[in-house]
């Protein structure tokens, strides 16, 4: 049986059904920035528990938004190197550094002891990345931090569509949340992104930025250097529609996670996550964690040439700071002065921090795997997950 890394919920038949509403929009003469978007908007909004919803471009996209609502410019950023780049992207994207912090490996997500030591003179802001949908107890923690330092809290909410801690949505904890809707995510329009904000300033600023710049307040005029960051009413239909599923959607996460939880104790040489008490997560990922003994990559290689299961990506198997593309920076987002490129460790560094300074997030690099998990699933398919995954430890282990 093969079970594939992903498989879109999208049938013949919502194909269909797609097919007549992007029809409507291409006959409707409205193409950008109409009743669609609209619709996308207040319906995600209301999903996500904020006041207000601004669809744009990417994800990365709308962490750039938030960055620049908040006015925040040649100041430095905290970001977690658990991450995928395009965090650490929006920071330098918007003329900002980036100092990058360690993670707690129980939450995978930011740890604020570690995110207090690295604050400098000049960090603005500390971006919280709800890891694979986890929203770490600790950002109480953090948003005391950030308060008592003046620090704008804000969420990366990529992994967290329809997740909460304690009644709270991803998104409404900090100042705002940005969420994407790339393919592999929870909810997906193609390509796009949504600030979500309970902020009346913070949601103008985004408006206006996302438009090129052009200020209602002005009748139009241009008040600020913005950017097109618009979506397209094809792809707000899409999210129309999305939305519509996307409850449906979500509890059949949650069944084959639940799956997962009351089956994997059977699994030697697997410990699951456990998702911090008072949290409803949509399992953007099930993450699990391996034995000190045992090669992620050996196993997942097994599983998919002998059992046809495709583990998913982790999250993430290479910290972000260890990236090529970060060797002309230190540690904390200084520019090197044409010093050497070193893949790991990044010798020569002129900040306090010294290299393999981030033990929590190499734990969580190292040692988790994902199991597949979207919402068509079915109960053979996600016991053959588990039995292979038993056996490929069995046999890695020279049990068979
Ligand atoms: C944690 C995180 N932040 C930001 C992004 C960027 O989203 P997008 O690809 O929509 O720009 C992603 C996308 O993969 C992500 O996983």
């Amino acid at each position: 049986m093969k079970v594939p890394i992903l498989r879109l919920p999208i049938t013949e038949e919502d194909a269909q059904v797609l097919g007549e509403r992007f029809k409507s929009v291409l006959l409707s003469g409205s193409l950008t920035m109409g009743p669609q978007t609209r619709r996308f908007e207040e319906m995600f909004a209301q999903f996500s528990g904020a006041k207000h919803a601004i669809s744009n471009a990417s994800g990365t996209a709308s962490l750039e938004l938030i960055i620049r609502a908040l006015g925040i410019q040649q100041r430095s950023i905290i970001v977690p190197t658990n991450t995928f780049a395009a965090t650490a992207y929006a920071v330098v994207n918007t003329k900002n550094r980036v100092i990058f912090a360690d993670s707690d490996p129980n939450t995978l997500c930011l740890d604020p002891e570690d995110v207090a030591r690295r604050i400098e003179d000049d960090t603005a802001a500390v971006i919280l990345v709800h890891i694979g949908g986890v929203i770490t107890p600790a950002v109480e923690k953090l948003k005391r931090l950030c308060e008592e330092r003046n620090l704008a809290l804000i969420e990366d909410c990529a992994h967290a569509h329809g997740c909460s801690l304690n009644g709270a949505p991803a998104g409404t904890i900090g100042c705002a949340g940005a969420f994407s809707f790339f393919p592999t995510k929870t909810l997906t329009t193609g390509e796009g992104g949504m600030v979500v904000t309970n902020s009346d300033e913070i949601a103008e600023k985004v408006k206006i930025f996302r438009n090129h710049g052009k200020n209602p307040a002005l009748r139009n005029k241009m008040s600020e250097p913005g950017n097109n960051y618009r979506i397209s009413e094809l792809t707000a239909a899409f999210g129309v529609w999305q939305m519509e599923k996307a409850e449906g959607w979500i509890s059949q996460r949650q069944e084959i996670a639940a799956f997962y939880d009351q089956n994997i104790a059977g699994v030697a040489g697997v410990q699951p996550l456990k998702l911090p008490k008072g949290m409803v997560s949509s399992y953007y990922k099930y993450i699990a964690f391996l034995d000190e003994d045992l090669d992620r990559d050996r196993l997942k290689k097994l599983m998919q040439e002998r059992y046809e299961v495709s583990l998913t990506g982790e999250v993430y198997a290479d910290l972000c700071h260890t990236e090529p593309v970060w060797q002309g920076y230190t540690y904390c987002g200084m520019h090197r002065d044409g010093g050497t490129a070193v893949r790991h460790g990044w010798e020569g560094c002129t900040c306090d921090h010294p290299a393999g300074d981030f033990p929590g997030a190499a734990f969580v690099a190292r040692r988790h795997i994902c199991l597949p998990l979207y919402p068509d699933m079915t109960v053979e398919e996600c016991r053959h997950v588990l039995d292979s995954l038993s056996k490929s430890i069995q046999e890695i282990r020279g049990n068979t």
